[in-house]
Parts: C-alpha cells; sequence; structure tokens
C-alpha cells in the first residue's frame, strides 16, 4: 500500500511549478492519475493551466490551478499559504517552472545583465518556494522534492553559458537542500533531461536535432516530456524513500554515445 491508496485519509498533494505546458504539464497529468491532489501552477497562460487541470479531471483525478510567479516571495507565499489552508498538505513538491527561455549564447555574446538574470531566476524559482514548503514538510516530518534542472549544466561547447551556469547553481542548491532535508524525512532528489521535445526546446534547440539525436543517442531519439514525468514520478513514489541527493540524467542515452561533451549540429 502506497500513501496514494491508504483509505480514510486526504489524497497526497503534489505542487507543480510551471504545470501549463511541456515537462510540467506532462508531470501533472501524471500525478494527476497515479490519485494525487495536483496543483496545477503557472505564471501567465490560464488557458493552458486549465486545460491540463480538466484533461486530469476528465481521467477521474483532481487538480487545481493556482498562478503565481514562483520568482516573487509574496505570490509564492500566496501560493503555499493557499494550499496549506485548503489542503493542510503538501506530499510533494515539483520546481520545474522555465523562468526565463534559455538563449544560445557564449561568452563572447553574453552581457552580465544576462548572466546575472539567468541564474538569479533559476535559483529565487527554487529557492523562496523550497523555504516555504519544506517548512510544512518539516512539521508533517515527510515529503519529496524534485528539481528540474538540465544536461546542460555540464555540456561545454554550445554556446548556452546563463543556461549551463544557471542549472549548474540548481544542482549546488539542490545537494545543500537535501543536506538539510534528510532529518525531517524529506528527500531531495534532481532531474536533468537533455533535450526534450517542448515549446521552450523548440526556440532554443537547433534545427534538425531530431534527426541528429536519431543518430547520436542511445535510444535514436529526442525525450519527450512523458518521458521525464515518469521518472519525475518514480522519484516521488514511497518504494524510492532511500533515494536522495542524486542527479538523474534523462536524455535518452546522448552521453553514453558522446564519450565527451556532446556537439550538437
Ligand atoms: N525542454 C527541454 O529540452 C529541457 C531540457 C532540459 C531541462 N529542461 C527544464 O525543464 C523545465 C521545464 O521545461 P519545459 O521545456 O517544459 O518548459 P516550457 O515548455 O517553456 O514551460 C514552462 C512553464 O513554466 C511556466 N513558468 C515560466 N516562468 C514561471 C514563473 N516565474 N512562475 C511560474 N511558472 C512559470 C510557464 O507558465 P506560463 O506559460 O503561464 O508563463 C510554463 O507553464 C525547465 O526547468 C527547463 O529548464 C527542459
Amino acid at each position: 500500500m502506497t500513501d496514494i491508496d491508504r483509505p480514510g485519509e486526504e489524497k497526497p498533494v503534489a505542487v507543480v511549478t510551471g504545470a501549463g505546458r511541456g515537462i510540467g504539464a506532462a508531470t501533472a497529468r501524471l500525478l494527476g492519475g497515479q490519485g494525487r491532489h495536483v496543483i496545477v501552477n503557472y505564471r501567465s497562460d490560464a488557458a493552458s493551466a486549465a486545460a491540463v487541470v480538466s484533461a486530469i479531471e476528465a481521467a477521474g483525478g483532481t487538480a487545481t490551478a493556482a498562478r503565481a510567479d514562483v520568482c516573487d516571495p509574496a505570490q509564492v507565499d500566496a501560493l503555499i499559504g493557499g494550499v496549506l489552508a485548503a489542503h493542510g498538505r503538501i506530499d510533494a513538491l515539483v520546481c520545474n517552472a522555465n523562468v526565463l527561455q534559455p538563449v544560445r549564447a557564449g561568452l563572447a555574446d553574453t552581457t552580465w545583465p544576462d548572466l546575472i538574470d539567468k541564474v538569479t531566476a533559476e535559483l529565487a524559482g527554487a529557492f523562496f518556494i523550497t523555504q516555504r514548503v519544506l517548512t510544512a514538510m518539516r512539521a508533517a516530518g515527510t515529503g519529496r522534492i524534485v528539481y528540474l534542472s538540465s544536461m546542460s549544466a555540464g555540456w561545454t561547447g554550445k554556446q548556452q553559458i546563463g543556461h549551463a551556469v544557471s542549472k549548474a547553481a540548481v544542482n549546488s542548491f539542490a545537494q545543500q537542500v537535501a543536506a538539510e532535508a534528510g532529518r525531517y524525512g524529506v528527500t531531495v532528489n534532481t532531474v536533468a533531461p537533455g533535450a526534450v521535445r517542448t515549446e521552450a526546446s523548440a526556440a532554443f534547440m537547433p534545427a534538425g536535432l531530431d534527426d541528429y539525436l536519431a543518430k547520436h543517442a542511445v535510444l535514436g531519439r529526442m525525450v519527450e516530456p512523458d518521458d521525464v514525468a515518469a521518472v519525475i514520478a518514480m522519484l516521488l513514489d514511497e518504494r524510492t524513500a532511500a533515494l536522495t541527493g542524486a542527479l538523474i540524467p534523462v536524455d535518452g542515452g546522448f552521453d553514453v554515445l558522446q564519450g565527451g561533451p556532446p556537439r550538437l549540429p
């Protein structure tokens, strides 16, 4: 028996940031289908968040759309305070929001404000909500937190210094949180996708990436949002309670064949 099917208790609650589309939407749908009440956070696109809620409800689950900019501490307070007032619990937090679209630019084309804005936004999107949620999880003595990083954090030669450095900062932040949260019964892990087919990647990834991955990834295909969602859901499962502080790649085996820092077309 998992915490999901324990009779007589309110459903476990999962907050997924940036869940209106892409990886966050796929994660919200999967978690909703597994019996969690899902808080579908979004920043501006209410229609896409409402569509995710409708899809979860159509499949027999429950969900609530919740607008909040996760980089704004006051909005995060209102979001998490509202969830706790309504449900009295937060069992899982998935820090997924794609807070600032990545740009492909190397050192020569990156300004200091570009770099600082990207690093600041990534860390803000993780910091405020983690502080708020971890307080509640600590009181409950249990909880799961998952951060969305990127394989880009360790890739070089792809002209994306801001994105890489900001995700490396997220990796480090997650390790710090994992070290502190373990004693409260809270596990903290990071998922690092490679190239995933989402709106963000459509704007960011080079043309011809599908063909390139067909030749250069072990699985011979691009990663889909559902692939990443499945790994996130695994990290929230009661049976993975001993897994914390891990950084899990979900890149279809792209790195395996590269034997070094990958070069995109
Ligand atoms: N796609 C990839 O290839 C890839 C690869 C590696 C890592 N990742 C990581 O995976 C995560 C999801 O990426 P994705 O491609 O699925 O993104 P996406 O398709 O661009 O979706 C981003 C979502 O984040 C929300 N969002 C943006 N800023 C926000 C904020 N300040 N507060 C709350 N919500 C906010 C958006 O909401 P609105 O639409 O309402 O603004 C949207 O629902 C990101 O952390 C990304 O860095 C993605």
